[in-house]
């Protein structure tokens, strides 16, 4: 079944009266991997923690917007409500594993914190049977393991176990390899994405590496400066661009054929909310600024639907 299972609709957030992201939208369907790609700073984990409503508070505040998840509106949930969501529905992994885990608890204890929602009888089954997908030759060994005693990738492999463990519909994967050494991160996508596809949990996955969007995301959305650019299907977002930020951004992609002279970094960098106004955010790097991008954004060029003083939203 491939229903709509997450609709994000015109999220803005602010941390007091500075707004860092605007109107954000995007679907995501049941069992899909969905990749929010973009420079740093440009708002992919205020969007991705706004759902499950993890943003740091009192600063944060969401200033309009609706998440839908499974037909519910998760802002406007009371909090014993969204806290069974965030345990049984929502998966989270993390940049940094060691963060996830309570360095003095057994790697099994925390697996079955897990599984707390499940029948008893039925939790241990369950947690070997992740170690298992996970790649863990000797679960019973690794429920008896401490965190000092694994490497990066094994502890990545044991929160992407804790995300799943409750069965939940949506992983929200941030940055998740980018903390590992490169040789194991591909290693680890792999197990990711495939226990998410064995376990029908659809993806969003956060990530600044074009290739890492390329290779594991179904469709991507490309956000800039707190918006969304541009949304597609990953081969048509990565084969025919038509954001001028997606294409700034392509050109920066290391691949096959191209050699260095081709690498095109995109001068300067992603303008600080302090200074968002009406004018296109983009216009102080883009290759086609005109003298009209500070009042009207892209729309001046008739590329797509025109939002005045925002980013043109290309939705494939
Ligand atoms: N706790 C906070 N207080 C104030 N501003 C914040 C806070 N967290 C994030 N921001 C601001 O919100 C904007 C978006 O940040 P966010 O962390 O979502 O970026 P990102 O796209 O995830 O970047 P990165 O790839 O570096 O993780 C940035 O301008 C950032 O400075
Ligand atoms: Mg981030």
């Amino acid at each position: 079944m491939n229903f709509e299972l997450l609709s994000v609709r015109n999220l803005s957030v602010a941390f007091g009266d500075v707004q860092v992201t605007d109107n954000v939208c995007f679907n995501i369907s049941s069992g899909e991997i969905f990749a929010l790609m973009g420079e740093s700073g440009c708002g992919k984990s205020v969007t991705a923690m706004a759902i499950p409503k993890l943003l740091p508070q009192p600063s944060a505040k969401i200033v309009s917007g609706e998440i839908i998840l499974e037909g519910k509106n998760l802002l406007e949930l009371p909090s014993k409500a969204l806290y069974e969501i965030r345990g049984k529905k929502i998966g989270c992994v993390f940049q940094e594993p060691m963060q996830a885990l309570n360095p003095v608890v057994s790697i099994g204890t925390q697996l079955l914190e897990a599984v707390r929602f499940m029948p008893k009888e039925k939790r241990l089954k369950r947690i070997k049977e992740l170690l298992t997908k996970a790649e863990f030759k000797d679960p019973e060994r690794i429920l008896k393991s401490y965190p000092h005693e694994m490497s990066g990738g094994m502890l990545q492999r044991i929160v992407i176990c804790i995300a799943l463990a409750p069965k939940p519909s949506l992983v929200i994967a941030d940055e998740p390899t980018t903390a590992l050494d490169a040789n194991i991160q591909t290693a680890v996508m792999d197990i990711l994405k495939s226990m998410c596809k064995s376990e029908n949990a659809a993806m969003l996955l956060i990530t600044h590496n074009a290739h890492l969007a390329a290779k594991y995301a179904d469709r991507i959305a490309v956000m800039y400066a707190g918006q969304i650019a541009e949304t597609g299907k990953t081969s048509e977002v990565f084969n025919t661009p038509k954001h001028p930020y997606t294409k700034a951004l392509l050109k920066v992609v290391p691949a096959k054929g191209k050699t260095l002279a081709d690498l095109k970094p995109i001068p300067g960098s992603v303008l600080s909310p302090k200074d968002f106004d009406k004018g296109c955010r983009f216009r102080f790097r883009c290759e086609f600024v005109k003298g009209e991008c500070d009042k009207l954004g892209y729309g001046v060029w008739g590329m797509g639907r025109m939002r005045i003083g925002v980013l043109v939203f290309y939705d494939s």
